[in-house]
């Protein structure tokens, strides 16, 4: 039998974090091109190690009293919210985000409003000096806020300094990707060099029962680089995503072990920092413009909340050729599907046209129940109609055209009546079993059974 390689270098991808016996141009884990680096070998554990005797376990019971997890309160109410309550004493969270949308902004605010509420926090940043940070609060007007600074990016000394300082409540490391052990070769950003600093940082805060915030960059794929790792180790991954062009954030928890995921929170970027945006809906509508032919208003829930949204389609003649389909802040299958589900079940044939949907203002939908707004920009595109200015649409369709029920339908109307809205596109009341709807005063709910009601609502081709 062949012996194995001992203590031989890895070559480890970057952007899955497999490793592989040889380097190679692409990973045969993730299928990413140019992501495999040489890394030193990880330090083996000596014999003696392997000798140790396990201790033996307390074991118990499923019943025992446990109490809910205390929180922390980042003083942010999206944050918050997003967190599922605030900060976990002794949790890591991952805030991941495009370079410049807004990571060190939102973290040195958090960090500053837990501050001046009491808390013990840190901010410990490897990209910019104490001098930087300072005129970035300075900027947002929390100069006068009592965190703590340092510009370090050794896990030596970040690690003395944790392990030293008592009743911390929230440390900051901005970001991951520049905090390196000395003990090893590979360079800051390196997946040996980001997994063997966020373990130590963990085990730090859970020994010091402080939360921790890991800022990482995310690559374009929307991994956070390097080390998708990272996100198993640690217990909540926020993302903060948006369009450069436009002036909101939002930010999404798409993994939490200690609340609901999917959970939104929404800022507006100002001068002074993240804004908190207590009403989205009006907000992603704020840029529609009514009367225009490919536009309808699709009622969705994000998380626990319902937020208002405009889908847009552009549908462009492509005689020849094979014709394109742009998607942005959709599914593209899903779209494909409901464009098979108009020609076969509705005869509405857009084969030959290119077509182009976006949900407006870089929110990225991942609900079915967006179905029906979707197929009312694309039948409106189509016959060249508006659609009603005061109509939001809702509703998942099925693959014989028929329009299917989808949660919490009430929670959408309330919104929507609460927009000024007065009709509603919804499934019909059958499909929920015949159960009744709190309908809002002033709301006409358009009841519908299948995608063929919705192209006779909007009219024959024009
Ligand atoms: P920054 O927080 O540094 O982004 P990240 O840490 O994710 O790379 O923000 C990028 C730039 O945008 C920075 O120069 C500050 C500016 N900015 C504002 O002026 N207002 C804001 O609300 C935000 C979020 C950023
Ligand atoms: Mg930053």
């Amino acid at each position: 039998m062949p012996t194995m390689a001992k203590d031989r270098a890895r070559f480890v991808c970057q952007a899955c974090g497999a490793t592989a016996p040889r380097w190679a141009g692409k990973c045969e884990a993730c299928g990413e091109w140019n992501t495999i680096v040489e890394e030193a070998p990880e330090p083996r554990p000596g014999p003696q190690a392997k000798a140790a005797p396990g201790r033996r376990l307390a074991l118990v019971g499923l019943a025992a009293a446990t109490e809910p997890a205390p929180r922390t309160l980042a003083g942010i109410a999206e944050l918050d919210r997003v967190l599922g309550g605030g900060f976990v004493p002794g949790s890591a969270v991952l805030v991941g985000g495009d370079p410049g949308i807004g990571k060190s902004t939102l973290m040195l605010q958090a960090a500053a409003a837990l501050a001046r509420a009491g808390g013990r926090g840190i901010y410990i940043s490897g990209e910019e000096s104490v001098e930087q940070v300072r005129l970035r609060a300075r900027r947002l007007g929390l100069a006068d806020a009592p965190l703590e600074l340092a510009a370090a990016t050794g896990l030596g000394d970040i690690g003395a300094t944790l392990h030293a300082e008592r009743d911390l409540a929230l440390v900051v490391i901005d970001s991951i990707q520049t905090i390196w052990v000395e003990a090893l070769d590979s360079a800051p950003g390196t997946v040996a060099q980001v997994r063997a600093s966020a373990a130590e940082l963990i085990r730090l805060a859970k020994s010091g029962g402080f939360a921790l915030v890991l800022v990482g960059h995310v690559t374009k794929e929307g991994a956070i680089a390097g080390p998708r790792v990272l996100e198993h180790m640690v217990d909540a991954v926020l993302y903060l995503e948006g369009d450069r062009g436009h002036q909101f954030r939002i930010l999404r928890g798409v993994k939490n072990r200690f609340g609901a995921t999917d959970e939104i929170g929404v800022f507006e970027m100002t001068d002074r920092g993240l804004a908190e945006v207590a009403n989205p809906s009006a907000l992603f509508l704020a840029e529609r413009r009514g009367n225009i032919a490919g536009s309808a208003v699709f009622a969705g829930i994000e998380g626990t909340r319902p937020v208002l949204m405009e889908v847009q389609a552009l549908l462009a003649p492509n005689p020849g050729g094979a014709p394109r389909r742009a998607v942005l802040g959709w599914d593209a299958g899903r779209l494909a599907m409901l464009l098979a589900v108009l020609d076969a079940r509705c005869g509405l044939r857009l084969g030959a046209n290119d077509v182009h949907l976006n949900i407006a203002g870089g929110l990225r939908v991942t609900e079915p129940a967006a179905d029906l707004a979707v197929a009312a920009a694309l039948v409106s595109a189509a016959t060249d109609r508006p659609t009603h200015a005061g109509m939001v649409y809702f509703g998942e369709v099925g693959l014989s055209g028929e329009v299917r029920q989808v949660a919490q339908a009430e929670a959408r109307l309330k919104e929507a009546a609460k927009l000024g809205f007065t009709t509603a596109t919804l499934p019909r009341r059958v499909a929920r079993g015949g159960r009744q709807l709190a309908t809002p005063e002033g709301l006409r709910l358009a009841e519908i059974g299948h995608l063929s009601d919705l192209v006779s609502a909007l009219g024959p081709p024009g």
